[in-house]
């Protein structure tokens, strides 16, 4: 499962579509945590897909990760700042590949 504690145990190594990336970084195996308030473990996302379809307000978006070993395509929180603290995501991801901290 993603680590809620990223912000301290992570660093953050730059920003990719409009959200931070906490490493460690190397791809194409390691594409770290992206997003500060809705956070993804890219390393763990398996594009399931459930936080698509269940989000209310589109915060995720899909992007490219050609050779990842869990998979090709990963749940960017794109909008993350349209998050309304509904924790659907969370409860609906298969693997616990998000955190969203609520406040
Ligand atoms: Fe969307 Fe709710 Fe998850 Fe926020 S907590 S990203 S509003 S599903
Ligand atoms: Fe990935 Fe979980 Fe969404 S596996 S696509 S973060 S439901």
């Amino acid at each position: 499962a993603i680590d809620p504690q990223f912000e301290t145990n992570r660093e953050k190594v730059g920003e990719e579509n409009g959200v931070a990336v906490w490493g460690p970084v190397d791809p194409p195996e390691k594409h770290g945590i992206h997003g500060t308030h809705v956070a993804v473990d890219f390393d763990i996302c398996l594009a399931d897909g459930a936080c698509l379809e269940d989000c209310p307000v589109d915060v995720f978006t899909w992007v490219d990760t050609p050779d990842h070993p869990e998979s090709d395509i990963k749940a960017e929180p794109t909008h993350e700042d349209q998050c309304i603290d509904c924790m659907l995501c969370v409860d609906v991801c298969p693997v616990d590949a998000i955190d969203v901290d609520p406040g």
